[in-house]
């Protein structure tokens, strides 16, 4: 049985003082929830937001990391640094990384594999832009970041591994895919990881969903046999929003 996870993606959003009195609001609206939950604030609210998650059934997140442990890499943030402020999870591969920021596959696979030999969980983002849906590419798109992205990992590494499917279209659009379509790419990624992995391992991955996921679709998107929780952008910004998405149904 595969828990839902349920995560929130700051984006570059709030100062201090809005990223803590957020983070105040989540742990008490969420101390009861029933799921596995995570926010990701920018690498400034790191510290401010760490010590209020922790001990909590809130994960820390951050929203990107560099490719190297350290060294002479200006404006980058090593995972070493990121441990230290007490991150569990990092997001690799976002389309917004992907797309605005040129990101490869090659690239992400080598956070992906750094990552996780530090400890970290790591959520790898994939998605397909709507040229690429309109084209009947979606599903080739999605199978080929996640096999790239998960280049030379183990069996032994997946539990370390959680997918997010973002089609890039849905975005903070206020378009939703139809939990069908969305669904129906999330078997199409188990199988890959059937393939890739083998069943058990396939049955195992939790496969999130992200893009204009608000509380009114959260629970018919949470009830396709293959989506297995949310990465939450615009809706994660007010507990007001969030709280109901991460605790739908
Ligand atoms: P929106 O929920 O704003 O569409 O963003 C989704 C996203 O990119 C989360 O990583």
């Amino acid at each position: 049985m595969r828990n839902y996870y349920i995560a929130g993606n700051w984006k570059m959003h709030k100062t201090r003082a809005e990223a803590a009195a957020l983070a105040g609001e989540l742990v008490s609206g969420l101390k009861d929830g029933k799921h596995k939950y995570l926010v990701a604030p920018s690498f400034t609210l790191l510290e401010t937001v760490a010590p209020l998650v922790k001990g909590t059934n809130i994960r820390l997140g951050a929203q990107n990391m560099a490719a190297e442990e350290q060294g002479a890499h200006t404006g980058e943030t090593s995972v070493l640094q990121l441990k230290d402020l007490g991150v569990q999870t990092v997001i690799l591969g976002h389309s917004e990384r992907r797309h605005l920021y040129k990101e490869d596959d090659a690239l992400i696979n080598k956070k992906v594999k750094l990552a996780l030999q530090h400890g970290l969980e790591a959520i790898l983002c994939i998605g397909e832009l709507l040229e690429e849906r309109e084209a009947g590419k979606a599903e080739a798109v999605c199978e080929r970041q996640t096999v790239k992205g998960l280049e030379g990992i183990p069996a032994s590494s997946l539990s370390g591994i959680v997918l997010a499917y973002e089609p890039v279209w849905a975005i903070g659009t206020g378009k939703t895919a139809t939990p069908e379509d969305a669904d129906a790419i999330h078997a199409c990624v188990r199988n890959v990881i059937a393939k890739l992995y083998g069943q058990a391992e396939a049955d195992k991955i939790i496969i999130q969903y992200g893009g204009s996921v608000k509380a009114d679709n959260a629970a018919r998107l949470m009830s396709k046999e293959n989506i297995d929780g949310a990465l939450v952008g615009g809706a994660a910004l007010k507990a007001e929003s969030f709280v109901p998405i991460a605790k739908f149904g």
